[in-house]
């Protein structure tokens, strides 16, 4: 072998690697899937603490980090499957509990009763373990006969790092040593979990030490009643009705900008639901929830297309009222079918002309740039959810219109209650469009127009697809 050379030099084995790394025995086929298994349910659990927490965490930028790496992992869990399944390996057993102490260690993240603990439990227990594991995996397989599943490794090891980091800054400023030290017996005993599991991926000697519930006592309900931080002021604000402004030919295309970022930034309320449809809805192909998924995390940059749109004029969105009306409703009021076919009904009407394409043509005649290639792109997206819709949705109804009429009568059957809400002191319905628009109007030089700025239709009559609202909603 000290003698063997390649053509001219040229790189061996594909550029692989050398040839002492490729003659290491490495992991046998039944050991590598041992691991991947175990991956791959550390990468499902993440999805789905990742997804259930979302609706129920006040702070915005959580949402969207919660709703990035929920689509990661779900990515990666979909990867493993797939690599897994190449392996001789049926039955595949992929919906089963890995290790029962591994079990418990997310059991006791997903039910972390605070932001601080959820965050320091994903971001510096689970996320680190799964990195340790996967490095490990690398390291001790032979890199030319599995190099399929090193592919996969490397894949996830390079977005598991940028997890990682995000993790590190928030904890950086939500968490203080004194919140650590009240707090070391329950991270000692996410530590002790792993140990008890002889490590995520079980190559360490398992610890005999034995393992108490804490957070997972009682078993773990979802949230779904939305919560936002205090730059939300006014979360049951119907007072602006985006789509009537919208779609008004009178008003010119510029203001109509200032009013699709602020439907954008709504859009947050989509990944609060849609969570609610992925976390109560049990039993579907994996398919399903990666795809959903998939959807969730489009729902949650759209919304901070919303927000870059705000920041780039130099507009502080705080002023436009970002409810939580529609995505409250939903949770708490149909089942996650219901709110599945109110969303496949929503999206049916805005692939039409007054739908995604007028709003991206709307953006390119504003001559706002960036207010174009984001609706560019929320229209391209909106194609692939219109997909999703079909394939998840659709396909459970015999006749597709049938499908869409349900839609459209479990929408009807949502309570809004604009005026109840105002009744009961939760709103005034405040109108924030001439304050915002004022603003824009002074980084844009221009003067406000009359018409525009007078504009003051509400949601109390009219809902969001431009329906009449029915007497009882
Ligand atoms: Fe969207
Ligand atoms: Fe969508």
């Amino acid at each position: 072998m000290n003698t063997y050379q390649t053509y001219r030099g040229l790189p061996a084995l594909a550029g692989l690697c050398g040839f002492e790394a490729a003659l290491k025995p490495g992991l046998t086929v039944e050991e590598c899937v041992r691991r991947l298994k175990r991956y791959h349910y550390a990468c499902k659990r993440l999805h789905q603490i990742f997804t259930a927490r979302i609706t129920a965490e006040p702070i915005y930028e959580l949402k969207n980090g919660f709703s990035l790496h929920a689509h990661l992992c779900a990515e990666h869990a979909t990867a493993l499957r797939r690599r897994v399944g190449e392996m001789r390996e049926p039955p595949l057993g992929l919906e089963q509990v890995a290790e029962a102490n591994l079990e418990i260690f997310f059991d006791e993240i997903l039910g972390a009763p605070t932001t601080e603990e959820l965050v320091v439990g994903l971001y510096e227990k689970a996320v680190p373990a799964l990195q340790a594991a996967l490095e490990q995996h690398v390291a001790d397989t032979n890199p030319l006969a599995d190099q399929p599943s090193v592919r996969l490794c490397r894949f996830a090891l390079l977005e598991l790092g940028d997890l990682r980091q995000f993790g590190a800054q928030a904890a950086a400023v939500l968490i203080d040593g004194a919140w650590r030290a009240a707090h070391a017996d329950w991270l000692a005993l996410l530590d002790d979990c792993l140990a008890a599991a002889g490590g995520l991926d079980g190559t360490r000697p398992v610890a005999a030490k034995p393992i108490r519930r804490r957070h997972s006592a009682t078993p773990y309900r979802y949230d779904g009643h939305p919560r936002r931080d205090e730059r939300f002021p006014d979360p049951y604000n119907m007072g602006v009705n985006a789509e009537v402004f919208l779609y008004d030919e009178q008003f010119p295309p510029r203001p109509k900008t200032l009013m699709m970022f602020y439907k954008r930034l709504r859009e947050i309320d989509v990944p609060e639901m849609m969570a609610s449809i992925i976390t109560e809805t049990t039993g579907k192909p994996w398919d399903y929830y990666r795809d959903m998924t998939r959807q969730l995390w489009d729902e949650a940059r759209h919304a901070m297309m919303g927000e870059v749109g705000f920041v780039g004029l130099e507009l502080d969105w705080r002023k436009v009222m970002v409810n939580f009306t529609w995505s409250l409703a939903l949770n708490t009021q149909l089942k996650p079918l219901e709110r599945h076919a109110v969303l496949y009904f929503i999206e049916q009407g805005l692939m039409p002309r007054n739908g995604k394409r007028f709003e991206w043509e709307v953006g390119v005649a504003s001559g706002n740039p960036i207010a174009a290639l984001f609706q560019d792109y929320d229209w391209a997206d909106e194609v692939l959810h219109a997909r999703i819709g079909r394939d998840w949705y659709l396909k459970q109804f015999d006749d597709p219109k049938q499908a869409v009429q349900y839609g459209d009568d479990c929408w009807s059957r949502v309570l809004i209650d604009w005026n109840k809400w105002r009744a009961d002191g939760l709103t005034q319905h405040r109108n924030w469009w001439p304050e915002i628009y004022r603003a824009a109007c002074q980084r844009w030089g221009t003067e406000p127009d009359p018409a525009v700025l007078a504009f003051h239709t509400t949601y109390e009559a009219v809902r969001a697809d431009l329906k009449t609202i029915s007497a009882s909603a």
